[in-house]
């Protein structure tokens, strides 16, 4: 049998592949970039007295001592991390309907925050503003039978935003979802001398299974009643993530959250095509325990895919990140 004579087909003009030759051209036509610059990283700090407690559903995470948590700021200043945020397990205070211990001066955080700025100017310091670390129910706010009352709960979030912004914090970063409290908040700031202080608002945070790692990390899963879903987000929404963030930037957010983050990239994306306002995503405990489970496997790559999941939010659009592996990743960039 004969075939016909073979004819060489045309060559492609076209040829993406020639842009991605080389390690130098591919630097080149890099359409984005991550720097340290671009990381926050989560801090817990609690009010035990060892040093570093391991947090088993978060390996290679610790809650750390005051005198840790200095180190872990100076460790983050070195590597170039512009900011560190703070969280607090508190198991040596009683905790109580009102979360008391968010206002005391002399709690956790404000002496933390106090430590850190003594020994570690250069850092950012952003706070949570909530009273999950602080109520005997585990939720953001006051309890009153089995409702978050809003407005009573905005009245402790100005008192405690007060209190971090005296000690020294530079941002206070709202979590709790209740209405109105960025402008409470913004307002009780004014009023007795904190201008400069800024709000870094958690506006479009939805109601996640992907925070529970977090919850064993501060100490408030065992006391959870009941879900947060009153407050935080129904995952299903998009367009009242967009009208949340609307509410904020009018009522004086410098900056907003969206959180969880990598299930959550649309989210990222149509806040800064909308709204380009510094936006931060939160890579939350959840997403951080999946990949270290799977890194310690070795089924995953931990020297690239940390990376590679970290740069995702700076092609949606995001300012920066908040993460676990923000040092990791620092060292990593450092080669
Ligand atoms: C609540 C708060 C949560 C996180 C940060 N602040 C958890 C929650 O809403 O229950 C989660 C952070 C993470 O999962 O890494 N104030």
């Amino acid at each position: 049998m004969s075939i016909p004579p073979y004819q060489p087909a045309a060559f492609p003009y076209a040829r993406p592949r020639r842009l991605r030759t080389a390690p130098w051209v591919r630097r080149l036509v890099a359409e984005t970039t991550l720097t340290p610059s671009d990381l926050i990283w989560p801090i817990v700090v609690h009010d035990g007295d060892e040093d570093k407690v391991a947090v088993s559903s978060m390996p290679d995470m610790f809650r750390l001592s005051r005198k840790e948590a200095v180190n872990a700021a100076r460790e983050a200043r070195d590597l170039g991390i512009p900011m560190i945020a703070l969280f607090p397990n508190i198991s040596n205070t009683p905790k109580d309907n009102t979360g008391s211990g968010a206002t005391d001066p002399d709690g956790l955080i404000p002496e933390t925050i106090r430590a850190i700025k003594d020994a570690v100017p250069e850092i950012g310091i952003m706070t949570d503003v909530a009273l999950d670390c602080y109520t005997d129910h585990g939720h953001d706010g006051v309890m009153e039978g089995n409702k978050i009352l809003n407005d009573a709960s905005i009245e402790r979030l100005e008192e405690q935003a007060f209190i971090h912004a005296h000690a020294g914090a530079d941002a206070v970063a709202p979590s709790d979802m209740m209405d109105g409290r960025i402008q409470a908040i913004r307002n009780a700031l004014e009023a007795n001398g904190y201008s400069d202080t800024m709000i870094i608002s958690y506006a479009a945070k939805f109601a996640s299974a992907f925070y529970g790692p977090y919850r064993d990390a501060v100490g408030s899963s065992k006391s959870l009643t009941g879900d947060k879903k009153t407050y935080q987000m129904d995952f299903a929404n998009t367009e009242e993530a967009l009208r949340e963030v609307a509410i904020d930037i009018s009522e004086g957010a410098d900056a907003v959250i969206v959180k969880p983050g990598l299930a959550y990239l649309d989210i990222v994306q149509r806040v800064t095509s909308t709204f380009g306002i510094p936006t931060f995503a939160y890579q939350v405990s959840g997403e951080y325990a999946m990949m270290q489970a799977a890194i310690q496997n070795g089924w995953l790559d931990g020297d690239r895919v940390i990376l590679e999941s970290l740069h995702a939010f700076k092609r949606a659009g995001a300012s920066g990140i908040i993460s676990y592996f923000a040092p990791t990743a620092a060292r990593q960039m450092q080669g």
